[in-house]
């Protein structure tokens, strides 16, 4: 919201709408009558998910449907905001958006789902894959290790699972460009270059210049409830097409880091 300037923009939250309830959905959109819609709204809990499989699909595969019901009655265009969780992890080189989906999580299952009924009701729709996310005004990882940082010598992290860290402030502008540009198709939406959660955390801890150890470890040894794919890095092709092009992870960590100070 605070990215998009220059053009008549509502934001809509869990207060102003329950994207499970069609009837909300249609009221919320025939009254703003918008443009675009950008949806961002998801059960993200990833381990939670596997506990909770009737919420995470009636949130993100049945809500996403209801939105993209009423967009298609008001003739609105929609992004939705899916996830590298969508695919196995078993590629050792980038994700292209037409690779096949294979998700391994209850959570990478119901965003994997919401993208197939979603492209069915609205074939002109924009799914915009992100992944990793951090940022300001909630939890993430870069808040997290930091946290932990300042009460501890030394932290354990993943060296196993491969990813690109993507900055919200980043993911937001390309949302803009995306909706100004007509995109429409699957777009993978990452900061550049890639990492394990160890190398993140470890430029995290340089960043903010802290003392505390990071030491790689296997998710064997960090065993949580929703499996995560090994490689989730996601080719950048996609974006090109849009003449986009995205800072670097690293690049983007210092920003936030910045940000984070002020
Ligand atoms: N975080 C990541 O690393 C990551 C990676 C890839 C893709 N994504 C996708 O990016 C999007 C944003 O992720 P995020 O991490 O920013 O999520 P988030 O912080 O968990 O925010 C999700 C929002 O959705 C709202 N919401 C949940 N259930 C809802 C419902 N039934 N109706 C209306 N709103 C509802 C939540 O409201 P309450 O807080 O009030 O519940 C919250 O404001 C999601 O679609 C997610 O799947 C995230």
């Amino acid at each position: 919201m605070r990215e998009w300037t220059n053009d008549e923009t509502v934001g809509l939250g869990s207060r102003d709408v329950d994207i499970r309830d069609a009837d909300q959905v249609r009221v919320v959109v025939e009254k703003a009558r918008p443009d675009w819609i950008v949806l961002a709204a998801a059960y993200t809990n990833v381990d939670d998910c596997e506990s909770h499989p009737d919420l995470a699909f009636s949130v993100n595969r049945d809500g996403t449907v209801n939105v993209a019901k009423a967009a298609r009655q008001t003739g609105a265009k929609l992004l939705f905001l899916s996830s590298d969780y969508v695919f196995d992890g078993k590629k050792t080189s980038p994700y292209e958006t037409d690779d096949a989906r294979n998700p391994q999580s209850v959570y990478g299952r119901s965003k994997a789902e919401a993208e197939i009924r979603l492209c069915e009701a609205l074939p002109d729709c924009c799914v915009a894959r992100t992944s990793w996310l951090f940022g300001m005004g909630g939890k993430c990882f870069p808040d997290t290790i930091l946290k932990l940082a300042a009460s501890r010598p030394a932290l354990d992290v993943v060296n196993d699972q491969r990813g690109c860290p993507t900055y919200s402030v980043d993911l937001a502008r390309a949302i803009i460009k995306l909706c100004r540009s007509g995109a429409r198709g699957i777009v993978h939406t990452t900061n550049s270059g890639d990492c394990s959660w160890f190398e993140f955390a470890r430029e995290i801890i340089k960043g903010a210049g802290l003392a505390a150890e990071v030491r790689p470890v296997s998710s064997q040894q960090m065993a949580r409830p929703a499996p995560r794919p090994a490689y989730s890095v996601l080719s950048a092709k996609s974006l090109r097409e849009y003449e986009i092009v995205m800072p670097t992870w690293q690049d983007a960590l210092h920003r936030y880091l910045l940000e984070r100070k002020n």
